[in-house]
């Protein structure tokens, strides 16, 4: 089968993981890479074994080889790129956040719309470990009962101190919010995939830990501040929440907690949850991926370890490995841009493929911009449908 052209966009973290993952699918080639900077483009393409180097946004979308674009730069770029890429004809896949505001995803569901030929993504990867898959299909065949709530986190450290910087921190390169956006999110997202269910209001508190922070005279890539040597900085303000915490309501009565942080020393990049239901129990953590606990009450709980022998056949589809040897973060990757990239060999677009869409992306920014309110306002807000 002929592969599909990739470009990709952004030189850090993400090209390197986009870049791995695209060419373990089987089902694209990696045509491109666009940085910051010509040379920025031409050393990313060397490292990663890369034919092109563009110059600018409009040599990608100008360039018949590439029927395909993934953005990876920082959040303020993603809402013009996206729509670019569109209007050019190309199938998008873009990382979260969607957009820096409701009104730009609106914008780009509307396009997604119009533009129903090519594909449309965002990359929600942690719902393709496995064991999420699993869990998914577990609640929707009723394993679990009626949910009475969820909870959990997702916690990090890589920002602890006065001294760690990244684009994220500023609110013209991430958006308002921080902490929630980042990878809040990713846990919002999850929950939703995995119950089906929808926030229908929150009630939220953010605090930023470092009002201002010690930002490197250059640029830093991600994660790069942990090990990184003494060098020259400026102090600089922030606005963004180091930690937030949010009370959930779900539509049909369940009741959720989430909190976010990334200033809690040792999680290194911890997403967990606990889904309560009048059956059974169950919860993951994303540094343990591989094994799903199950609560019983009046029967020895379980520990489920991936093994596509013990899956179902929806769960089944995203683990490649047998029992015991472990699948992780770049694997969900391979098999979210698998999910992508069959949607548009079978011409079946939209979320019955397991991605989230741009639709979720948006729904993603609308809850921020709930949660945003309502810490400002101290009050539950309820949240559009
Ligand atoms: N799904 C996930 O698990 C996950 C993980 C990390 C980051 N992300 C998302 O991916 C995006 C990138 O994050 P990252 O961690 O790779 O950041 P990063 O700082 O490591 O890399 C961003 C890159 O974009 C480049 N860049 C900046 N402006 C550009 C422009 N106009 N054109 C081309 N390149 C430009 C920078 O030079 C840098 O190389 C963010 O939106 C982030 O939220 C997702």
């Amino acid at each position: 089968m002929k592969t599909i052209g990739v470009a990709f966009i952004g030189t850090g973290f993400m090209c390197t993981t986009h870049v791995e993952a695209l060419r373990r699918t089987g089902m694209t080639h990696v045509v491109g890479v666009l940085g910051s900077s010509l040379e920025k483009s031409k050393s990313t393409a060397e490292k990663l074994g890369i034919p092109k180097a563009y110059g600018s946004y409009e040599e990608v979308l100008a360039d018949p080889d590439v029927q395909s674009v993934h953005i990876g730069t920082p959040n303020r770029w993603h809402f013009e790129m996206a729509k670019r890429a569109l209007v050019a004809g190309k199938h998008v896949i873009c990382e979260k956040p969607l957009a820096m505001t409701s009104e730009e995803s609106r914008e780009l569901v509307a396009l997604a719309k119009k533009y129903s030929k090519q594909a449309t993504g965002v990359n929600y990867n942690i719902r393709f470990y496995p064991l999420c898959q699993e869990a998914k299909e577990r609640v929707h065949r009723g394993d679990f009962g009626n949910v009475f709530h969820i909870t959990g986190s997702y916690v990090q450290d890589w920002l602890l101190k006065e001294t760690d910087y990244n684009w994220r921190v500023k609110s013209s390169e991430g958006g308002d919010l921080r902490a929630i956006s980042d990878i809040g999110t990713h846990w919002l997202d999850l929950i939703s995939f995995i119950s089906g269910m929808e926030v229908e209001a929150v009630c939220a508190d953010l605090k930023i830990v470092h009002p201002t922070r010690q930002k490197p005279v250059g640029e830093v890539e991600t994660f790069q501040s942990k090990s990184q040597q003494a060098i020259k900085t400026e102090s600089v303000e922030v606005t963004t929440e180091d930690f937030g915490s949010v009370m959930l309501r779900f539509k049909g009565g369940a009741r959720g907690v989430m909190h976010v942080s990334q200033v809690t020393a040792g999680r290194k990049n911890c997403l967990s949850f606990e889904l309560a239901g009048a059956k059974q129990s169950m919860s993951w953590n994303s540094e343990r991926p591989n094994e799903l606990w199950i609560g019983h009450r009046e029967t020895a709980n379980e520990m489920l370890l991936k093994d596509p022998s013990l899956l179902s056949d929806f769960a089944r589809r995203s683990a490649d490995y047998p029992g015991g040897h472990n699948e992780g973060y770049g694997d969900t990757f391979k098999q979210c841009f698998r999910a992508f990239y069959r949607s548009i060999q079978q011409g079946t677009f939209g979320p019955d493929n397991g991605y989230a869409t741009f639709e979720d992306g948006h729904r993603e920014i609308v809850l921020c911009e709930a949660i945003l309110k309502s810490s400002q306002e101290d009050r539950w807000v309820a949240v559009e449908s």
